[in-house]
This record gives C-alpha cells, sequence and structure tokens, in this order.
C-alpha cells in the first residue's frame, strides 16, 4: 500500500529527471521541471486545452482566459490592457496560469532598426544583437515577453516579398545573426525583466517559395534543405532560443506545420529542442486548403501528433481535441507534452512569479542610446554600390538637389512589419540634410508623391532644383507596403515614373546619386547607369535619415556588405553565389551576346555553357559586394597548416591595409570550396567573416578560424560529414574574392 501511495511522486520524479537531462536550459532555472509537472498534475482536460491556444487581441477574450481557455495572446500591446488581462489569468482563473503575449517584434518596436536583410547587410552580429536586445526591452515594457522573430528563411529570390525580413541567401551568414538576434531578444537569463521569447521561424524552407510568390509550393531536395535551409534553425537552437513557428509552405508534399520529419525527427529527437512550437496563423487549418486534412479535426490531429504545441488564431485544437482524444486517435501524453513545454517556458520567463509590467517599468521607448544604436545600425547597412569620380562624399559647401518619393517620408524609410514603430521619432533624409547641410543649401522637391506614382506633375519643380544645385541626391525606391508578407512583385525595377524622373534629373549634367531605400534588391542595374553614385539604403528604420547624411557628408564612411546577391534582370533568378559548378559552367571567353550571334551561327557555335545568351551569367552586384571611399588590398595569405584532421581549426592568416584616402572598416570574408565530393558541392561558401577598421594607411594582420567541422555536408548517405580531400580558400572583400590558397583534409 504504502509504495502504492508514492506511486504518482516516483513517477513525477521519474519523469522530472528524464526531462531535465533532456534539458540544459531549463536546468539552469532550477525547479522548472518539478514545477511544470506539479502544475500539470493538476490540470483539467479543459485548461491543457487552453494551454494550446493563442488568440488575437484580448478584447472579448476575459471570460475566456477566466477559464483557463486561453494560453496566449498576440497583438495587445498596452501594458494596462496586458496588466488587466493577466490579472484576470492570474488572479481570477482557477490555477492562475499567466498567458503569454506575443507580438511580431521584428526590427525594433518603437525604435525602428534597419529591415533584417538591412541589418544583415552590416555583417555585424555584435549590433545585431544589440539591436534585439533594444528591441525587446521596449517591448517588455509594455508587457510583451515573445517575439515572432528571428525570420531565418534562407532567401534567394528577390520577387519574394519577404526576403526584407530575412537575413539574406547565405546558411552561415543566417545562423551567426539569426543567433545574434536569439541572444539579443533573450537577454542573459530568460526571466530578467527586459528579456523576451524569441521564436525561430518559418519552420522550414518557406523562403523556397516557386517563383517568390509567397506562401507557394516549395521544391527543395533533402540535401539542399540539410545543408542550406536548416543550419540556421539548427545554430538558433544552439543560441538557446525557445520557440519555433511552422512555416505555411508544404515541403516535398508535406505541410510544414504537420511535418513529422521536420518538428518531431529533426528538431525533437535530432536537435533535442525543449521550448514550444507555434503554428502560423492559421497554418493548421490551411491543411485543408493544402488538400492534406479532409477537415479541421484531421489538421488538428496532424499538428498536434507532430509536435505543434500551441495554434495560432484558428480554433482547430479548442474544437476537436477532446473528440479526438475520445476517438483514441490522439492520447493524453501528446497533450501532455505540448502543454508541459509551452508551461516550461512560461516559468523560465518568469511569468508565474512577476506576471505584471510596474507601473515604473512601462513605455521605457527611444531612450538616446537607442537611437544612437539605430542610426549606426543604419549607417553600417548602406551600401556603396557605384562611386565614379568620388562623387560622395559631397562637399559641405555644395548645394544638393535633394529629390524624390522617399527623401521625406517618415513612415516609408521604416519599411515592414512595424506595427509599433513610432513615425515622430523618425529623421527623414530631408531633416537631416537641412541640419547636416544647412537648410540653405537644400533644394527640396519630391518630384514623384509616392514610389508608385505614374504621373509626371512634380518633375518640373524638380528639374528646376536639380538645376540650380551642385549634385542631385535623388531617394527613391519602394514603399514600405511593397515588400513583405504577401507582397511579392514578379517586376522588381524601381516603380512608378522613378526610372523616367532620374533620366529627366541627369540630363541638367549634374552629378546624381541614386539612394535606393527598399526591401528587396532591385533591377536598379540599367538606370543605374544615368548614376554618378548609387547607396543602397534598404529600409533603414527610424535614423535612416540621419544615417544617410552621415554618410553623404562624409562624416560616416560606408561599410555595408551585400547579404544577398544582386540580379542584373528578373530572369536571372535564382542567382545566389554559393551555386554548384554543372558540367559546363559559364565562361567568360566564349560568352557571346545575343546580338552578337552571327545569323544561322551553328547549333554550337556558343560552346554550350550555362548562361543566357541575353543577361549572361554574371550578377549586377555579388553576394558580400560593397565599396567605400577609401581602398583595402588583401595580401600575406597564409594558413597555419597544409594538412588538417577533422577535428582541428584552420587558422586563416593574412594582411588587410586602408590603401585610400580615409579611415574605414572593412568586412572581411573567408570562402572555401571542397573540389571534389562524393555529391557535388558549391563552387564556394563562406566560412569566416569580421568587420574591422583601419586608419588610412594603417595594416592588420588578422587572423580567422574555421573549425574542419564547419566544412561537413550531407553526403550521398544522407550523413553530415567532413570528407577528405582537397580545398580551395579565398579572403576578400566580397564573394568574388582573388587572394587564394589550398589544404588538405585528412
Ligand atoms: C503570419 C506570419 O507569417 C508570421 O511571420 C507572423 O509572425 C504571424 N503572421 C503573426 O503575425
Amino acid at each position: 500500500m504504502k509504495s502504492l501511495k508514492h506511486l504518482p511522486v516516483i513517477i513525477i520524479m521519474m519523469l522530472v529527471s528524464l526531462a531535465c537531462q533532456m534539458s540544459d536550459s531549463s536546468d539552469k532555472i532550477s525547479g522548472v521541471e518539478e514545477r511544470v509537472e506539479q502544475l500539470l498534475g493538476e490540470m483539467t482536460l479543459d485548461e491543457k486545452i487552453g494551454q494550446m491556444c493563442q488568440v488575437s487581441g484580448g478584447q472579448g477574450n476575459e471570460e475566456s482566459i477566466r477559464q483557463g481557455m486561453i494560453g496566449s495572446i498576440l497583438n495587445e500591446v498596452d501594458p494596462e490592457n496586458i496588466n488587466r488581462l493577466q490579472k484576470i489569468a492570474v488572479e481570477e482563473s482557477r490555477l492562475g496560469i499567466p498567458i503569454i503575449v506575443a507580438r511580431d517584434v521584428i526590427h525594433g518596436f518603437k525604435t525602428v532598426f534597419p529591415i533584417p536583410l538591412g541589418q544583415a547587410a552590416t555583417w555585424n552580429p555584435e549590433l545585431v544583437q544589440k539591436g534585439s536586445r533594444i528591441a525587446a526591452s521596449e517591448a517588455a515594457s509594455t508587457g510583451v515577453r515573445w517575439t515572432f522573430a528571428p525570420m531565418i528563411d534562407i532567401s534567394r529570390d528577390a520577387r519574394w516579398g519577404r526576403i526584407a525580413e530575412s537575413l539574406g541567401e547565405d546558411p552561415y551568414l543566417t545562423s551567426v545573426l539569426g543567433a545574434a538576434m536569439v541572444t539579443g531578444f533573450q537577454g542573459d537569463s530568460l526571466n530578467g525583466e527586459t528579456s523576451i521569447a524569441a521564436c525561430a521561424k518559418h519552420f522550414a524552407g518557406y523562403g523556397a517559395a516557386e517563383g517568390g510568390r509567397d506562401y507557394n509550393t516549395t521544391s527543395i531536395p533533402p540535401r539542399e534543405l540539410r545543408d542550406i535551409y536548416l543550419p540556421p534553425f539548427k545554430a538558433a537552437v544552439d543560441a538557446g532560443v525557445r520557440t519555433f513557428m511552422s512555416g505555411f509552405n508544404e515541403v516535398d508534399g508535406v505541410p510544414a506545420t504537420a511535418n513529422k520529419y521536420l518538428l518531431t525527427d529533426v528538431l525533437r529527437n535530432e536537435w533535442q529542442f525543449d521550448g514550444f512550437v507555434v503554428s502560423d496563423w492559421a497554418s493548421t487549418w490551411e491543411m485543408i486548403n493544402h488538400g492534406f486534412a479532409a477537415d479541421e479535426k484531421e489538421a488538428a490531429h496532424r499538428a498536434i501528433k507532430v509536435g505543434v504545441d500551441m495554434e495560432m488564431a484558428t480554433t482547430t485544437y479548442r474544437d476537436n481535441i477532446a473528440a479526438l482524444l475520445k476517438e483514441g486517435a490522439l492520447n493524453i501524453e501528446d497533450i501532455n507534452q505540448a502543454v508541459r513545454n509551452i508551461l516550461r517556458v512560461k516559468f523560465e520567463l518568469g511569468l508565474f512569479d512577476n506576471p505584471y509590467i510596474a507601473e515604473e517599468k512601462q513605455n521605457q521607448f527611444a531612450r538616446p542610446e537607442y537611437l544612437e544604436a539605430a542610426n549606426l545600425a543604419a549607417t553600417q547597412s548602406m551600401v556603396l554600390l557605384k562611386n565614379e569620380q568620388k562623387t560622395l562624399p559631397i562637399n559641405s559647401s555644395s548645394k544638393i538637389a535633394l529629390i524624390g518619393p522617399m527623401a521625406d517620408q517618415p513612415y516609408e524609410q521604416l519599411g515592414t512589419w512595424i506595427f509599433d514603430g513610432d513615425t515622430t521619432l523618425t529623421v527623414t533624409p530631408l531633416q537631416a540634410f537641412n541640419k547636416t547641410f544647412g537648410q540653405e543649401n537644400v533644394l527640396f522637391a519630391e518630384g514623384m508623391p509616392i514610389s508608385r506614382t505614374r504621373h509626371q506633375k512634380g518633375f518640373r519643380k524638380a528639374i528646376e532644383q536639380a538645376k540650380n544645385s551642385d549634385v542631385i541626391v535623388f531617394c527613391g525606391g519602394e514603399e514600405s507596403i511593397l515588400s513583405g508578407e504577401a507582397h511579392s512583385r514578379a517586376n522588381i525595377d524601381l516603380p512608378g515614373v522613378q526610372n523616367e524622373l532620374i533620366k529627366e534629373l541627369k540630363k541638367t549634367g549634374k552629378p546624381l546619386v541614386l539612394v535606393v531605400m527598399a526591401g528587396r534588391p532591385l533591377t536598379i542595374g540599367e538606370i543605374s547607369e544615368h548614376a554618378d553614385a548609387v547607396v543602397y539604403a534598404w529600409h533603414p528604420g527610424t535614423m535612416g535619415g540621419a544615417a544617410l547624411a552621415d554618410i553623404v557628408s562624409g562624416k560616416a564612411n560606408p561599410s555595408g556588405k551585400l547579404p544577398v546577391t544582386f540580379p542584373k534582370v528578373v530572369g536571372q533568378i535564382p542567382i545566389y553565389y554559393n551555386h554548384k559548378n554543372t558540367g559546363r559552367p559559364a565562361n567568360p571567353d566564349s560568352w557571346t551576346q545575343m546580338y552578337d550571334i552571327p545569323v544561322k551561327a551553328p547549333q554550337t557555335s556558343l560552346g554550350n555553357e550555362s548562361h543566357y545568351i541575353d543577361a549572361g551569367f554574371i550578377p549586377l552586384y555579388p553576394f558580400g559586394y560593397g565599396l567605400s571611399y577609401t581602398s583595402f588590398e588583401y595580401s600575406d595569405l597564409s594558413l597555419d597548416k597544409e594538412v588538417y584532421a577533422r577535428d582541428e581549426t584552420i587558422e586563416v592568416r593574412f594582411t588587410l591595409s586602408n590603401t585610400g584616402e580615409f579611415a574605414g572598416e572593412e568586412v572581411a570574408q573567408v570562402y572555401v570550396r571542397d573540389l571534389v565530393g562524393n555529391v557535388t558541392r558549391p563552387v564556394k561558401e563562406l566560412k569566416a567573416f569580421e568587420r574591422i577598421d583601419l586608419q588610412k594607411g594603417e595594416s592588420k594582420t588578422v587572423t580567422l578560424t574555421i573549425p574542419v567541422q564547419e566544412l561537413a555536408f550531407t553526403n550521398i548517405d544522407m550523413k553530415q560529414v567532413v570528407e577528405p580531400g582537397e580545398f580551395q580558400l579565398w579572403v576578400g572583400g566580397d564573394s568574388n574574392a582573388h587572394l587564394t590558397t589550398g589544404f588538405v583534409v585528412r
């Protein structure tokens, strides 16, 4: 009898120790597993189901919260309201389980940082981490304790509107910066008062939407899924991310939200993730549209079975779990496991111990140091693509014609996902130029009221201003709403009559600086020929104008580098630097432009190589590219050894010299190619990088390291291995780096 009486305790202790073995992070906060199990033991089925439901907005949901039927709310940001709802959950529901309040805090809260793609162009993990820390601090001061970020979907298609939210095309850069965001959001300890749980999304492959059309089917070979799309998610797990979001897309016929391979085999079993997984908005329900579930019940069943713990927005869980249990399609352990994962994170966040936001902690927005960090992030994100005749920087005594639809648009320069961004904080280029160059030296005309304007009514004034100036700065691009979710474009030229206006302005004979604010690479190849200098500014956020004025005036030296390849024309997409070589690689010596092909030329006249006869094979700008006002030289490349064992680390040493006229920062990049594999390998892959600042005339010896294990890939047997053999390595300022050497792995 005695032993039977103690059975539940023994089971609990066994479960606790099992869970503890699986959970490094929860070990850090002592007692979490015990508290989870104890609470779980007291919960009714309805209360368990409640934890698995997330609803949008608190208004009207008070009674459901009181009944314990809601585990999470998204899209509430008023601290008083959040405290009010939390009070109902904590003080009026039977078990007092707090709700977790979520929000899309993607690139800032009130203080808006550059869009993630812009932040990626900084190649600066510390700064990216700081941006997320600041966003977390601002958001947490309202009671938001969970963000749906970082978005770490590899994006190789500029047509896809959500490329703006991504960190670009490269698995390594995305891994490093995504992990930095996780650390920034979550802080040193998840229960810190400025910490919010991060969410690695969208698991997985969402960025591979066919044709760049949002929500579209993907086609990702299993090996490519492993080597290109999954590494950033693994890096997020390693950085301690506490939640995941499943994607809208399907992967090889199976929606990500019911994908056992992704959510169970990889995420839970292989990576041992013990946080919780939320569906994307209605992505459970949408499995009916996918033709993967006949009805809501089947959709709920499929998602829960593979480990989607919480459902966002739709109610397939709430409406069907009880019946699924009754029928035996689910068992209570499926539900317990989901609830356990959710409660664990709530405990770790300290929500049970400190559920409310104290009044004095509320609304801690836009502190001077936050704005300063946003300014630095915007400065480092801007990429100088062209600078003929040293058009930039502009002399402080010059008269500047500041023209264009993005020159004075406090909202449009903030970018996608800025629900809470405060446009009254925005510093536009016009405001900043007036301050930097003096109002009397800035001749402003928008030329077009918005980026999509199709009439030319504003041209005359713009051209007049240009005629009276020494130099024209044209701020164009695309408005915030033209990128982001469901805003894919098939034509990615500058919209409206921007090209026409630029050409008219150039006819004045004045030097013209083209500044592009956009959520994606735009096809600016042809129009750039009418510009003497080009600055790619992305959507630079709150301090974008100030950063631009610093760059244009030379107070700051541009140092951003492209996190994506820029196509010349849409037809080149997908175009990315880490492609395969093919059996017939393109060759600059034999490539012939379409119009140069002789009439009735024989079939094989072009050498039968992999290129377009009109657009060639070279992008407009390669991955990693970006100029500076100074020049950098790389030399003396050496490795510490010629032959490495698989458990060793490669030390790459080289000299970087500032050979130009200004102090500046350079992002040095190391690329590696595995020359022969038992499956084909990319022509090169980024394996290390560092931002280095150098005074004019200064040289530094730089050492970057690459663990040989970083060279692993998914081999013919679907195993992650480093294959012995020869490798080539390059060092330089972009993915076309020329300084090269080789090494062997045995
Ligand atoms: C849908 C988006 O795909 C996702 O990224 C976002 O976090 C949710 N909506 C919530 O707004």
